[in-house]
């Protein structure tokens, strides 16, 4: 039984024609992925995105930061229409975000999302779990979900509970699961909302090294988290949020060393300074 996620070469994504250098990590990244153009978004009177530019590139790894209630988690959740919204444009993969129907749900399996709470079906077996939407949705035959299924759960270091239920599993090992169920969808790129925040200090080691590595072998990914290691050393973009706005969108080592804004600068000293 092994219980510690380790690093896989496997499922590298081949980059595009269009490629530019991160920043910090002089990762090479593909083309433009997923673009928000000019998004807003109300929730009644309040005007929760106000403006939202965002371009997130193949390969690149976008953590988002910003005080409660800024946005983040909203803009996460418009990527694959868990949220309407009201003006703007968001593009994936080049392809407008279409307003319903079957167009929308193939584009919303080429978003994987992973959220503070796993929500994993408490009835099925962890096997089951990450098996079941690539059978019912992608129609995949049986053996060929469980072989990826078994893949995916060595991937995050969970293969020796793929016959347990979740109840039987620690968080982080849920977590875990819950990141291997999305993956199981070939998603393009990954969005996680504070996957850590729900769980005891000593599983979130465990959870950010599968994102670490997930980083590593190349998938796009739109991370929330108040992990600043992670947001540090893995990322290859800080974008800022306060207030509905994005304020900043910089490398890490320019957002943490030189913040341009005051609310970054306020943000910063915050959750640095405990
Ligand atoms: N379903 C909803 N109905 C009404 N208002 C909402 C809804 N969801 C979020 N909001 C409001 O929209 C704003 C943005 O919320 P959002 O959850 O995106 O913030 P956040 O940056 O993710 O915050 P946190 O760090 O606390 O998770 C907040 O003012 C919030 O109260
Ligand atoms: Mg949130």
């Amino acid at each position: 039984m092994t219980d510690s996620p380790r690093t896989s070469s496997a499922n590298m994504p081949q980059t595009g024609s269009t490629t530019v250098q991160s920043a910090t990590t002089k990762k090479k990244l593909g083309p433009v992925l997923v673009q928000l153009q000019h998004v807003n978004k109300w929730y009644g009177d309040l005007h929760v995105l106000k403006d939202v530019n965002l371009t997130v590139r193949k390969g690149e790894v976008v953590v988002m930061l910003g005080p409660s209630g800024s946005g983040k988690s909203t803009t996460c959740r418009t990527i694959n229409r868990l949220e309407r919204i009201d003006s703007g444009t968001i593009l994936i993969d080049g392809k407008k975000l279409p307003q319903e129907g079957k167009a929308l749900q193939k584009l919303r399996q080429s978003v994987g999302m992973v959220f503070q709470s796993y929500n994993l079906f408490a009835h099925l077996t962890i096997l089951d779990n990450v098996t079941l939407a690539p059978r019912h949705v992608l129609h995949m035959p049986k053996d060929q979900a469980q072989k990826e299924a078994l893949e995916l759960l060595h991937r995050v270091g969970v293969d020796g509970q793929a016959q347990k239920y979740p109840a039987q599993l620690s968080g982080g090992q849920q977590q875990r699961v819950a990141i291997a169920r999305a993956l199981a969808m070939h998603p393009q790129v990954m969005l996680f909302d504070e996957p850590t925040s729900a769980l005891d200090p000593e599983m979130v080691g465990e959870v950010l090294n599968v994102m670490t590595d997930l980083a590593h072998q190349g998938m796009t990914m739109i991370c929330v988290t108040h992990e600043m290691g992670f947001a540090r050393h893995v990322a290859d973009r800080i974008v800022f949020m306060a207030d509905g706005r994005v304020l900043e969108s910089e490398s890490p080592e320019e957002f943490f060393e030189h913040p341009k804004t005051e609310r970054a600068r306020e943000f910063q000293s915050k959750i640095l300074g405990h």
